[in-house]
């Protein structure tokens, strides 16, 4: 029996072609450069469109797009994040390099938070980092109802899980902020590259700013010029841009992403189902809630 090929990316759709090719005549590779419709600036428009998100950010990495967002929160020096303790390892590196002090959670047998390790550890904690790992959404009923009432904000790192639904609710719009990854493992594949949305605008205002929107870049931002305004000269830039063939990549592959789900939850079930018949394995099923 021939295995298929589980590790090679999918071929990046032939629709990116002519506008690459306009991109390498043109040169004209940083999104700041054209007065509007910059690859960058149209995929922030496709994207908080598609998740139904008032604003988005596209930069260089999902890793900076949760170090922008813990900036953009403004938490007090020396802050607590809270965040699982299965993720991956750019998670309390974002909250390290934003220099705030990382709290782990524990997580089940399930892989997903351990809602009373949880509840005990969310008093003291500044902000909190969900990360949804790969079909292991964990309880988001649970923890948006102890962080609101906590007043504490919840950024969704949705590296991978761009698709995955909770109650019929995109996920990466449930917490005040999400996160999405487009480097080449995920969903949408640019080789790297990450895109942050929100419906709060002086929170993207703050993130646009510091991932590099220096001098009147941010002006090139459209519906968030007042909030940027205000923040103008006040705070550090970090260049974390996206630039705009990554850009070209990013959108040509957002009509797949429908497809790519249906086959993604299609083979993970049936690999799933296989393993789950042998006693020594067990693959949790999703939270009645999840569709990932
Ligand atoms: C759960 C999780 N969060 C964040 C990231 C960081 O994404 P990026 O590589 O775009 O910085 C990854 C990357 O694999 C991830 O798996």
């Amino acid at each position: 029996m021939t295995l298929p090929d589980m590790h090679s990316a999918e071929a990046i759709p032939d629709t990116a072609r002519a506008e690459i090719e306009l991109l390498l005549q043109s040169g004209d590779l940083f999104r700041y450069t054209a007065a509007a419709d910059a690859p960058v600036s149209l995929l922030e428009a496709e994207f908080a469109q598609m998740m139904g998100s008032r604003y988005a950010l596209a930069v260089s990495s999902c890793s900076a797009a949760l170090f922008l967002s813990l900036l953009a929160l403004d938490l007090p020096q020396n802050a607590k994040v809270l965040i699982p303790g299965f993720t991956f390892a750019a998670v309390p590196s974002a909250v390290i390099h934003a220099n705030y002090t990382p709290v782990l959670c524990e997580v089940g047998e399930n892989y997903r938070i351990d809602m009373a390790d949880f509840a005990a550890k969310l008093p003291g904690v500044d902000a909190v980092i969900i990360s949804h790992m790969r079909g292991h959404t964990s309880d988001m009923d649970a923890i948006m109802q102890l962080c609101d009432a906590a007043n504490v904000p919840v950024i969704e790192d949705a590296a991978h899980s761009l698709g995955t639904l909770w109650h019929d609710r995109k996920i990466g719009t449930i917490g005040k902020i999400g996160c999405f990854s487009f480097q080449s493992y995920k969903m949408v594949n640019a080789g790297e590259g990450g895109i942050l949305i929100t419906d709060d605008a002086d929170l993207v205002a703050r993130a646009i700013i510091m991932s590099g929107a220096y001098e009147h870049n941010w002006k090139k931002h459209p519906g968030i010029a007042d909030a940027c305004a205000r923040w103008q000269n006040k705070l550090p830039l970090y260049n974390l841009r996206l630039n705009n063939l990554s850009a070209v990549l990013v959108r040509a592959q957002l009509a797949e992403l429908p497809r790519r789900v249906a086959d993604g939850l299609r083979n993970h079930d049936y690999v799933a189902a296989k393993l789950n018949a042998a006693p020594q394995i067990d693959v949790p099923a999703p939270l009645p809630p999840e569709t990932r």
